[in-house]
C-alpha cells in the first residue's frame, strides 16, 4: 500500500525491539516527517499496551511491578485482550478510514516476550493475538537492534517486564532478530546503536522505499 493513501485501507506500521531502543523518539520523528511531506495523509500514532481506556487499565495490570510474580498465561492473556480493544477501536476504524497507523509494539511483543522468553510457544501466542485482532498484521515491521544490556541501561525506573533480567533480554533480542529473518518483505531491522538521526534516517528510508516509491529529500 502506498501513500497517498486517502480513501483506502491505509497503512499499518509498528516498531518493535527490546527496552530502550528509542520506538518513542524515532515514532515521532517518522511522523513528523511524514507529515511534513504528504500533509493529506492522517498518521495516528498509538502504543501497546494501551490506547483505549480498558487497554490502559491492563497496561496498568500487566506492567506494575506489585502485581510480580504473575502466571506467564495470564499475562499473555492480558496483552492480547488489551489488544483486541485496542485493535477494535483504534486500529481498525483508523485503517478504514485511509490513515497511516504508526503503533509502538504489536503481535511481535507477545510473539517474542511471551511465546519466546516466558517459553510459552510463537505458534500458541500467535495464534492468540490472531484470534484477539481477527488476523489483522502489520503491513511493515521495523525492529530496531540494540544489545539487550545496552538498552536496559537506559531504563531509569524498571517495570515488571524490565525487571525480568538478563536472559529474559537477551532472548528477547534473540527472538525479534529470529521474527525478522523468516519474512524479509515484512520486516526490517534497523542498527538503533547509530546516533538517533542516522536511525531516523534509516527509517524514513525503509518506509518511503516500501509505501511511496520513492526516497526522502
Ligand atoms: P513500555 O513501557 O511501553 O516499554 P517500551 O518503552 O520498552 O515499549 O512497556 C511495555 C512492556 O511490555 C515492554 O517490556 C514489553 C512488554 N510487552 C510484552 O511483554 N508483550 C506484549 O505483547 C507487549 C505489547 C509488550
Amino acid at each position: 500500500m502506498k501513500f497517498p493513501i486517502i480513501g483506502e485501507r491505509g497503512v499499518f506500521i509498528t516498531f518493535e525491539g527490546g527496552e530502550g531502543v528509542g520506538k518513542s523518539t524515532q515514532i515521532t520523528r517518522l511522523r513528523d516527517e511524514i507529515t511534513a511531506a504528504f500533509p493529506s495523509v492522517e498518521v495516528v500514532i498509538t502504543r501497546e499496551p494501551g490506547g483505549t481506556s480498558a487497554a490502559e487499565a491492563l497496561r496498568h495490570v500487566v506492567l506494575d511491578p506489585s502485581f510480580a510474580p504473575m502466571d506467564s498465561r495470564a499475562e499473555a492473556l492480558a496483552f492480547a485482550a488489551a489488544r483486541a480493544d485496542h485493535v477494535a477501536q483504534v486500529i481498525k476504524p483508523a485503517l478504514l478510514r485511509g490513515a497511516l497507523v504508526l503503533c509502538d509494539r504489536y503481535i511481535d511483543s507477545s510473539v517474542v516476550y511471551q511465546g519466546v522468553a516466558r517459553g510459552l510457544g510463537i505458534n500458541e501466542v500467535e495464534q492468540l493475538s490472531l484470534w484477539a485482532t481477527q488476523g489483522l498484521l502489520p503491513d511493515t515491521v521495523l525492529v530496531l537492534d540494540l544489545p539487550s544490556g545496552t538498552g536496559l541501561s537506559r531504563v531509569k525506573h524498571p517495570d515488571r517486564l524490565e525487571n525480568a533480567g538478563a536472559i529474559f533480554h537477551k532472548a528477547v533480542r534473540e527472538g525479534f532478530l529470529m521474527r525478522a529473518a523468516t519474512d524479509a518483505d515484512r520486516y526490517v531491522v534497523i542498527d538503533a546503536s547509530a546516533p538517533v538521526e542516522v536511525v531516523a534516517a534509516s527509517i524514513s528510508a525503509a518506509v518511503y522505499d516500501r509505501h511511496t516509491g520513492s526516497q526522502p529529500i
